[in-house]
């Protein structure tokens, strides 16, 4: 693989290739085809979702030397498409409001914005972390918002909406973007693995996805750590990826919780012992332990539960879980987890770290 970071090197170059955000992708591109662009958006939502990505392509479509009326798709082969794929499109200015929070910036902005844009048709302003912006700031940008020249297009992002004043809400067109579902990660993942030619096991790709919480950014940069960690020579591997994640072993997770179905006090508190010799650290463990048993009470009301945990899970795992699961009733992982929750909880004071945990055993196994 080359030396650019999977995120920025498959930071989508046309519309198609964004994933989720329909909504926000069709009345953009109509927009475009039918040349009735807004001079003020706003793209709020969660981060590395595709607000920046999406800003980029609306600034490079509208200023494709290439695109003809009717179509909405940048060329990606003219001028100003490769000088905003390489960053260094005069006309597209990207403002980090974190960093430049100040009236200085925006007043510098004010300015620029009367010249008209040096080579293309629009001038483009991208200001991300918007919601940062000092108050006067703030309402310098407001000032610009309400009479913006023709040729000038601002694209406001930001992951705390909520904290916008609403006069600029007021001045833009809002695009709420949504986390992306783990179908939609999976599949642009085994894309991008595919491009790169690296072989991995099916369940490896769902496990990075239930990880990355809903932001492809994330589950791009899981997967790069994961490629330097295991090499792009071979197969990526389950287990290795388990082990970066520091993931308890589940067979280890499946092998307690039988201790505590067969009421079997002394085995599990001696696995217990075991584990914490081989530096497995309690707090870890007694987490991974309620995040399974939390499963197994959403698998009695829905066998067919997507969850991040059953997707993950080889068809072996699988099995094995949904034969666990079937081993108690719905009250008595009721009972469990609110056992482990307390544990988990006296934890913090303990001066014995794993006494909360041995003590809910030998209450659940007593069946208290
Ligand atoms: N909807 C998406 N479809 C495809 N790839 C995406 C999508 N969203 C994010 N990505 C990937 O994640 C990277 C980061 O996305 P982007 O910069 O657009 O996120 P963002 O919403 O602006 O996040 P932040 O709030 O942190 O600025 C992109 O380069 C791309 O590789
Ligand atoms: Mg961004
Ligand atoms: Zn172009």
């Amino acid at each position: 693989m080359s030396n650019l970071v999977i995120y920025r090197k498959y930071r989508p170059k046309t519309f198609s290739e964004v994933i989720g955000q329909e909504h926000v992708i069709r009345t953009i591109t109509n927009a475009i085809k039918e040349n009735m662009v807004s001079h003020g958006y706003l793209f709020a939502g969660p981060h590395g979702t595709g607000k920046t990505t999406l800003a980029r392509l609306l600034a490079k479509a509208l200023n494709c030397q290439q695109r003809k009326d009717g179509q909405f798709e940048p060329c990606n082969q003219c001028d100003s498409c490769l000088e905003i794929n390489q960053g260094n499109a005069i006309d597209l200015i990207e403002i980090d409001a974190a960093s430049n929070r100040g009236i200085d910036e925006i007043r510098e902005l004010k300015e620029g914005i009367r010249f008209r844009p040096a080579k293309s048709k629009y001038k483009v302003f991208i200001l991300d972390e918007a919601h940062q912006l000092s108050k006067d700031a703030a309402n310098a940008l407001l000032k610009t918002l309400e009479e913006p020249p023709s040729h000038a297009v601002f694209i406001l992002a930001t992951t705390e909406s909520h904290k916008m004043i609403p006069t600029i809400l007021s001045r833009c067109q809002t695009f709420d973007f949504r986390k992306l579902q783990m179908p939609e990660i999976i599949a642009r993942l085994e894309t991008i693995l595919k491009q790169e030619k690296i072989s991995y096991e099916p369940e490896v790709v769902k496990l990075i996805a239930s990880q990355a919480s809903g932001a492809m950014r994330d589950a791009e940069s899981l997967l790069d750590e994961v490629v330097s960690f295991t090499g792009q020579n071979g197969k990526i591997a389950l287990k290795e990826v388990q082990i970066l994640l520091g993931l308890s072993d589940r067979g280890a997770i499946f092998q307690f919780i039988n201790f505590l179905k067969d009421k079997k006090a002394k085995e599990a508190i001696e696995f217990i012992d075991q584990s914490i010799h081989k530096a497995v650290d309690p707090k870890e463990f007694i987490r991974a332990v309620i995040q399974h048993l939390r499963e197994f009470l959403l698998l009695k009301i829905d066998i067919q539960l997507q969850s991040p945990i059953v997707l993950s899970l080889t068809s072996e795992e699988k099995k094995q879980f949904i034969d666990l699961a079937g081993g108690f009733t719905e009250q008595q992982i009721k009972a469990m987890l609110e056992k482990f929750m307390e544990a988990e909880n006296k934890m913090r004071t303990a001066t014995i770290l794993q006494l909360p945990l041995e003590l809910a055993i030998v209450e659940i196994c007593l069946g208290k």
